[in-house]
């Protein structure tokens, strides 16, 4: 009798052990910007070092058919705090450019919208951002912060709202100057060349227009054009700063140090909350441009700049690991790892050094839906809870991480929307061999792009494009000529029927099927229409956050830490990182 009592004790105990164990983990997310797949050791480079992330491959899980829910970083990071395609939450752009690029814009994510942060945050974690958000600031004045971290579910938040960009770094560039020159030249050709059929139209007497209107006219284009200059040269003063929760503390940011300043205030972040459970999403500016590395890495790696930030960015995650050991959290946490879309191929510096990633056998790269745009790492590690060194090959989404440590904080899933994402604990812990994901959706900015089919019980993984964007200089891979692709217009090649590939066999996406080649091609394709057409039929009208309106500069909407004049200039980081 007492052993029995005994043994059931024992029972009741184990269960228990486990259960507090795979309930409440902690969780820690690791992102990477323009990372590509082929950066990384083990994904199979072999010249860049990458050791601390290689080894939460060999201690966890590897999934290598991670699929970013869009190409580009503003929707993709909307995509995985909420789980949902962007399309969703208006997250997607119907023109040409597909982020927001300004820190003074009125768009960003929804308030309506839950993210994991906040659902965490409502089960008793502390929640914290470190590092890049780039989902909007403001809605109506310069401090309503209406789309901030803080009101996204975070408790605590350190580093820059927007993004980095070659304009943040003196000598490194401008992505906009260039543009603008190249729109200069027209605007002036045509100003000119109106003047001057005016003036002659005057002087033989056709036409009538008074000197002081013309003067008007040129002073107003001289004042616009100025402006425009003028704001563009000061650009990293208006949008590169970091922020400590709602206060500006660096504007415009210092390059110096950046890194370990991030990997400080992610060990900091453990230790205040070693003993209660915490969600920590790093959110690095590694390896966007402009490229950066600390002097300890600097010239250190075999792959120039690039490839000393990759470096230095993994020194960083090791840092944070590090920090987990001496807490004794290792087997309490989930940590995870991942880009937000594939490298940015056309990032080449105008000394012709690679400035972007390599993402490995896949085409194309960032802004486009070939598998070199959505192909990202994706590595999950949670030592007694995951078997170490698994190897997923079917296919996932960065969506899934909502949908994942919502269930394991013990918070239910909202009921009143979709939610795209689904539970990677199944197929982690080899409850089951596939996700839920039988078809995936790849949207360019908010044009449907391309759809991937998994069929259940099928080896077969089915991917089928209704556009492709033109590579420029043709045959090169990826839209030099643009610096980025476009996702409509005469910027893009239309397929009807839908260019067809099997990834399952040909990865790299070379040889389109066709009905000779493949004896389903035509039920596959009506399979794939049907999944559209459902697809379709589940999104709503959302207002568009990323419309020309929501994305333009609002003078009014300006975080500035001080006065105008004083050009909107300050630094109360610590001396050392001045
Ligand atoms: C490793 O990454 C670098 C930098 O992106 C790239 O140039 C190189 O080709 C990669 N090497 C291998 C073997 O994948």
């Amino acid at each position: 009798m007492i052993i029995l009592f005994h043994m059931m004790l024992y029972l009741w105990q184990a269960s228990n052990a486990i259960n507090g164990r795979i309930s409440k983990p902690n969780i820690v997310l690791f992102m990477a910007d323009d990372l590509g797949i082929g950066d990384l050791g083990c994904y199979g480079n072999t010249t860049l070092r990458t050791p601390n992330i290689d080894k939460l491959a060999k201690e966890g899980a590897k999934l290598t058919h991670h699929i970013a829910a869009s190409p580009l970083c503003t929707p993709s990071r909307a995509a995985f705090l909420t789980g949902r395609y962007p399309v969703r939450s208006g997250m997607a752009s119907l023109h040409l450019v597909g982020v927001f690029l300004f820190s003074a814009s009125s768009g960003g994510l929804p308030t309506e919208e839950i993210t994991f942060a906040k659902l965490l945050q409502q089960k008793g974690y502390s929640t914290a951002l470190i590092g890049k958000w780039h989902l909007g600031i403001n809605c109506n004045s310069s401090d309503d912060f209406c789309h901030h971290p803080l009101n996204h579910g975070f408790d605590y938040f350190y580093g820059n709202p927007v993004n980095n960009i070659r304009d943040c770094r003196p000598g490194h560039e401008s992505v906009f100057i260039r543009g603008i020159k190249k729109f200069m030249n027209t605007g002036l050709q045509i100003a000119g060349i109106a003047l001057i059929s005016l003036e002659v139209l005057h002087y033989i007497g056709l036409f009538h227009i008074p000197h002081r209107v013309l003067g008007y006219f040129l002073l107003m284009v001289s004042v616009f054009i100025g402006l425009l200059l003028f704001f563009f040269y000061n650009f990293r003063y208006l949008n590169c700063f970091l922020m400590r929760n709602h206060n500006i503390i660096q504007q415009p940011w210092s390059y110096e140090n950046l890194t370990e300043r991030f990997t400080e205030e992610a060990k900091s972040f453990i230790r205040r909350n070693s003993d209660a459970p915490f969600l920590l999403f790093l959110s690095y500016p590694h390896v966007h441009t402009a490229l950066y590395a600390s002097q300890a890495f600097r010239g250190k790696s075999k792959h120039g700049l690039y490839g000393d930030a990759v470096e230095e960015m993994d020194w960083s995650i090791g840092q944070v690991l590090h920090a987990l050991d001496q807490w004794n959290l290792r087997q309490q946490t989930l940590v995870y790892f991942t880009s937000d879309q594939g490298a940015h191929v056309e990032e080449i510096s105008s000394n012709g050094e690679v400035h972007g990633g390599y993402n490995g056998m896949y085409k194309g790269g960032k802004s486009t839906n070939w598998e070199g745009g959505i192909r990202v790492p994706g590595l999950l590690r949670w030592p007694g809870v995951l078997q170490p060194d698994q190897r997923i090959d079917v296919p996932t989404s960065n969506m899934d991480i909502f949908p994942t440590i919502v269930k394991l904080a013990g918070a239910l899933l909202p009921n009143d929307r979709i939610i795209d994402g689904h539970d990677l604990m199944p197929l982690l812990q080899g409850t089951v061999l596939q996700t839920k994901h039988e078809f995936l959706f790849h949207y360019c900015n908010a044009y449907l792009n391309a759809v991937r089919w998994h069929p259940r019980n099928s080896k077969s993984i089915w991917k089928a494009f209704f556009f492709t964007p033109n590579f420029s200089p043709e045959g090169s891979n990826g839209c030099f000529d643009f610096h980025v692709c476009y996702c409509h217009g005469n910027f893009v090649t239309y397929h009807e029927p839908p260019l067809l590939f099997d990834l399952s066999v040909d990865p790299e996406e070379k040889t389109p099927l066709t009905p000779e080649t493949e004896s389903h091609f035509y039920e596959i394709l009506q399979a794939i229409q049907q999944a559209v057409s459902n697809h379709t039929k589940s999104l709503p009208a959302v207002p568009n956050q990323l419309s020309l309106g929501n994305i333009l500069w609002k003078p009014w909407l300006q975080p500035c830490c001080s006065s105008f004049l004083k050009f909107c200039y300050c630094n109360h980081e610590p001396g050392e990182f001045a």
